[in-house]
């Protein structure tokens, strides 16, 4: 499929998806998350893809945000929820995509870019990653769910503090907060990104997909309730060839072989 927006690669063990409008910062306009749509669905119609890597395309942006022109031509409040909805719906199908997705942050992540980024199960940055939640100083809020992610990881004065602020916090700050997990020198980000998707490529799929599973949706209930999801995950997995292949290879002493049955 032809892609104006964004770009989309495939390698051993992971899926490239860079939003490509380099002029805009990357802004996301309504066409490029559309495209993001499309990528998704050929992502997950070919069944062996591994890891999905997101990142932006350019030197200085992951991505700066909602396309601030296409924003000003909204002509209702209705129009704005339309949109605010459909980008939260496209960032929780990635957040829910049975393969582990890492955002790979180069630069600016701020607004609907910091909320993208935010919707990965892992977060490498450069070390010139900027991340924020500017929108206040558009006289708007976060709408794509910078509002509930980010309070999920940080708790809630300090999402409170960014979100009403509007400042920046440089990448070190996002480590330390919980945000990203790794920084890493500008010109390593993809081969890390790349590396760290081959890795857990040859990791047991179904166990990953179990694991990021029980993850996002114990976080949204109480302890009893994930508790016993865990449980019932953990004792699926029994069913698996996997699991007889990683315990026969640790007791072999050998590398054990996934292969998602
Ligand atoms: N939408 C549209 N265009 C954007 C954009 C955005 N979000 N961000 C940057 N651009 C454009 C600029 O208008 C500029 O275009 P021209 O060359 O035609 O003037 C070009 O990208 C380069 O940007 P700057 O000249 O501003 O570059 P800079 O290096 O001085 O600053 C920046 C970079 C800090 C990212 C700055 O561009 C910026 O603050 N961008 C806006 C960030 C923002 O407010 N994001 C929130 C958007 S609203 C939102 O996301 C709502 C939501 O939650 C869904």
């Amino acid at each position: 499929m032809e892609f104006n927006q964004i770009t989309l690669e495939m390698g051993d063990g992971w899926t490239l998806l860079t939003i490509n409008r380099p002029t805009v910062m990357n802004a996301l306009n309504q066409e490029t998350l559309r495209e993001i749509e499309q990528a998704l669905d050929q992502v997950e119609a070919q069944k062996k893809t591994g890891a999905l890597i997101l990142a932006g395309a350019g030197e200085k942006a992951f991505v700066a945000g909602a396309d601030i022109s296409e924003l000003r031509q909204l002509q209702s409040a209705s129009d704005a929820e339309r949109l605010a909805s459909w980008g939260q719906r496209l960032f929780s199908r990635l957040e829910e995509m049975p393969i582990p997705v890492i955002m790979a942050v180069n630069g600016y992540a701020l607004g609907g870019g910091f909320e993208l980024a935010l919707s990965g199960d892992i977060l490498l940055a450069s070390e010139r990653a900027q991340f924020g939640l500017p929108e206040i100083h558009l006289g708007v809020m976060p709408g794509y769910g910078g509002t509930q992610r980010l309070v999920r990881l940080v708790g809630k004065n300090t999402a409170k503090y960014y979100a009403m602020t509007g400042e920046r916090m440089d990448a070190d700050t996002a480590l330390q907060l919980g945000i990203v997990q790794k920084v890493v020198p500008s010109a390593d980000l993809l081969q890390e990104a790349k590396g760290l998707a081959a890795q857990l490529t040859a990791q047991a799929p179904i166990a990953l997909r179990y694991i990021k599973q029980t993850i996002n949706q114990g976080i949204e209930t109480d302890l009893r309730t994930g508790l016993q999801l865990e449980a019932s995950s953990f004792g699926l997995l029994f069913h698996t060839q996997d699991r007889m292949e990683g315990m026969n290879a640790f007791l072999e002493k050998r590398k054990p072989s996934f292969r998602g049955e």
